[in-house]
């Protein structure tokens, strides 16, 4: 095989509670994080020896040695000895700066790719080793479903079938402002104000307790983010828009992950075209609105 296409999905944090800041500057955090059907495509085709190229369709994407892709690239040959290179081409849909795990899960996309060219040489656990190596938030994407995130985001447990079941499906709308939020700014936005930012381990261990211990318990009731608190002190257009989605829609609707993105979960049937109004409304001509499934 010398060229292969492989989806490249974005993640939503369902619940995502920041526990405190370690000794090494990183968060520890407890995430229920899920990919959607929606995506970037990452195609891949072999190349000259020790060699690997990124272009992108979209020219806002930096395809320099800094995209996390040739960065997995590079890590990938140093990992396995593998002599040959690849030409990557991505199509990107996901918008970036938006909580939404882009980067991440194409440099996950990469590392897979380059895995099968190579004739796997990296098994599961390997790939999560050179995954959580590059990025605090990359092993979420290796399993393909809904997981638990714990550590910085680079401890990722499966959740069992059940839950799985309560969740792939779910219909959600995912909503972003022409804005976007830096990572590193919405952490140092929490670590400046002190303990007060941070949920306690055995609070959010509790919450997302009660909602596996019962399967009765609807997602809705999961929905949590440590990082709205600074997010919408600074961007007051991210709260105005979610209660007005409460109120005049009756949408359960968080931000994900350090944002701006922002999801709603849809109940089975319900119409979307008043909601998307409703969001360029708020949000004007710039606001991006893509309505997906939890996979
Ligand atoms: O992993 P990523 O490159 O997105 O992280 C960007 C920055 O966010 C890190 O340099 C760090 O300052 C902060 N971060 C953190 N705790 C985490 C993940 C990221 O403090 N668990």
């Amino acid at each position: 095989m010398s060229a292969l296409s492989i989806f490249s999905p974005a993640k939503l944090n369902l619940f995502l509670a920041v526990i405190g800041r370690r000794a090494d500057g990183f968060h520890d955090l407890v995430s229920v994080v899920a990919p959607v059907e929606f995506g970037d495509t990452l195609r891949i085709e072999a190349g000259a020896s020790g060699e690997f190229g990124l272009e992108c369709d979209d020219a806002a994407v930096p395809t320099g040695e800094e995209n996390l892709v040739l960065r997995a690239a590079r890590l990938f040959a140093e990992k396995t000895g593998w002599g040959g290179g690849a030409k990557f081409f991505l199509e990107k849909r996901i918008p970036m700066g938006a909580g939404l795990g882009g980067g991440s899960s194409n440099a996950v996309a990469a590392l897979r790719g380059l895995n099968s060219l190579a004739g796997e040489p990296l098994g599961g656990a390997e790939l999560a080793a050179v995954a959580a190596r590059l990025g605090s938030d990359w092993a979420l994407f290796l399993p393909g479903g809904p997981v638990v995130m714990r550590g910085r985001g680079e401890r990722v447990d499966l959740l069992a079938a059940e839950t799985v079941a309560r969740l792939g499906g779910q219909r959600v709308l995912i909503f972003k402002p022409g804005f976007s939020i830096s990572t590193p700014w919405a952490y140092g936005q929490l670590a400046a104000d002190g303990e007060k930012n941070y949920l306690p381990a055995a609070e959010a261990e509790a919450r997302l307790a009660a909602w596996l211990g019962d399967a009765k318990v609807p997602a809705e009731t999961l929905l949590f983010n440590s990082f709205e608190r600074p997010a919408f002190w600074k961007f007051p257009a991210l709260p105005v828009l979610l209660d007005a989605l409460a109120k005049e829609f009756g949408l359960a609707a968080r931000m994900s992950g350090s944002g701006s993105a922002c999801f709603a979960l849809l109940p089975a049937g319900a119409a979307v075209e008043a909601v998307k109004s409703r969001i360029r409304e708020a949000w004007g001509a710039a606001a991006w609105v893509v309505e997906t499934r939890i996979s």
